[in-house]
């Protein structure tokens, strides 16, 4: 393993302002290779899908190479990345398409881990159904999402199971293989949310279990671009509403309008640089962003132990979430001050985090803050070093 946190940080020019970015987990800055790619394609001549002439036909190679990439990135199949415009938005599609097979009386299960999206979609779904929503609840006390409680949710009668792979406030990695084993046992379909997780850390979506894995490339140093994956037999299963003369294949039949073409060949360029965080990674892409997301998730989880030990050490500061597998994602609360307080103070000390709900509506429920601003959140990636981390801790520091 050969993590050089000094290289990496060279290759996003945004990293240069000054700021600590500790803002990753709503988004990632890109290095100069995504955006000269995405520049380099509007250079090279775009055309819009499937025609007659070369610049058309550089479109369609460039949407072809980045389902390969995302493929690569998760260990799925080419054939079954479906791309749009952010996870949200896909998910909508799907839950409507998933829906139209749902009956009064069927259920779907739905956690209080969950960001929104992974909630509200399959809830208002299922209400237009007639479907029953149950709720797999989370242990205040650690923030961890026992598995073992699906046994009991699920039913002959369960659909579908949305899950998250980690939550985006308090980073809990639940058990996402053992809940998608348990409803596939059941006859049902999971969904796993792996927006937060993907950046974390090595993903393998058969290891997961996921019958469909959702992802945004903007928090993996990419485009605002989100992707669903799923097996192609699957997504041929489904219909959802479409144009009668768009393209009736999978995955292209979930794929509405003209794509952002130069954007998908930014993605291509993110995975291909997520593939070169280890300098010694060797072997395919593949190979090498597994080595290259363990290495870096040893980095992070490095810095985040010394980030979490040094707010649990000040008495004015409450962490929240305690799990024993979790991302590199801190969420705290500064007695004395409000979380928009706690992030304007950070902002004047040149650190970006986020405060507020982080739309983990449930989650923040759950915790009993969401009525009182929830709780700041400072959280780490690939290119957050050692410097980012100290200035966070002096800063809460002098809060106190
Ligand atoms: C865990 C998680 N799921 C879903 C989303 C929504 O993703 P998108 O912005 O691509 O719709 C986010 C965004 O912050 C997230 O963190």
């Amino acid at each position: 393993m050969a993590f050089d946190v000094t290289r990496v940080r060279a290759a996003y020019p945004a990293l240069a302002d000054g700021y600590a970015y500790l803002d990753g987990a709503a988004g990632t800055q890109v290095p100069a290779s995504v955006i000269a790619a995405i520049s380099g394609a509007y250079e090279a001549g775009l055309g819009n899908s499937d025609g007659a002439f070369p610049a058309s036909a550089r479109s369609d190679a460039i949407m072809a190479r980045c389902r390969e990439a995302v493929a690569d990135l998760v260990g799925g199949d080419p054939a079954g990345v479906v791309l749009g415009p952010n996870m949200t938005t896909l998910t909508y599609r799907l839950a409507a398409a998933l829906a139209a097979r749902w009956r009064p009386g069927d259920e779907v299960i739905v956690s209080r881990l969950d960001h929104d999206a992974n909630v509200r979609p399959w809830a208002q779904a299922a209400g237009r159904a007639g479907a029953v929503v149950r709720w797999a609840e989370i242990d205040a006390a650690t923030g961890e999402l026992p598995a073992e409680q699906y046994a009991s949710l699920l039913g002959d009668r369960t659909k579908l199971v949305a899950v998250s792979a980690a939550s985006n406030i308090i980073g809990t990695r639940p058990d996402v293989a053992a809940i998608t084993g348990m409803a596939r046992a059941a006859g049902a379909l999971s969904y796993v949310d792996g927006v937060h997780a993907t950046p974390h850390g090595p993903v393998d979506v058969g290891a997961l279990g996921a019958d469909f894995y959702a992802t945004s490339a903007y928090k993996w140093s990419g485009p605002h671009i989100g992707t669903v994956i799923a097996s192609p037999a699957l997504l041929e299963a489904l219909h959802p509403d479409k144009l009668v003369p768009a393209p009736d294949e999978v995955p292209e039949r979930f794929e509405y309008g003209t794509p952002p073409f130069a954007d998908l060949a930014g993605v291509t360029a993110a995975v291909d640089h997520l593939a070169g965080l280890d300098d010694a990674a060797a072997g395919t892409r593949r190979e090498r962003i597994l080595a290259s997301m363990a290495a870096a998730e040893a980095h992070e989880q490095r810095l985040f132990g010394e980030l979490l030990g040094g707010l649990d050490a000040m008495q004015h500061v409450t962490t929240y979430g305690k799990a024993a597998r979790r991302t590199a994602t801190a969420y705290f609360t500064v007695a004395g001050h409000t979380p928009r307080q706690v992030a304007s103070h950070l902002a004047n000390r040149r650190i970006n985090v986020w405060h507020g709900d982080n739309y983990a509506w449930e989650l923040t429920g759950a915790l009993g803050i969401r009525d009182s601003g929830c709780a700041v959140r400072a959280g780490l990636v690939h290119y957050n070093d050692q410097t980012d981390v100290t200035r966070l801790l002096e800063a809460v520091a002098e809060l106190g």
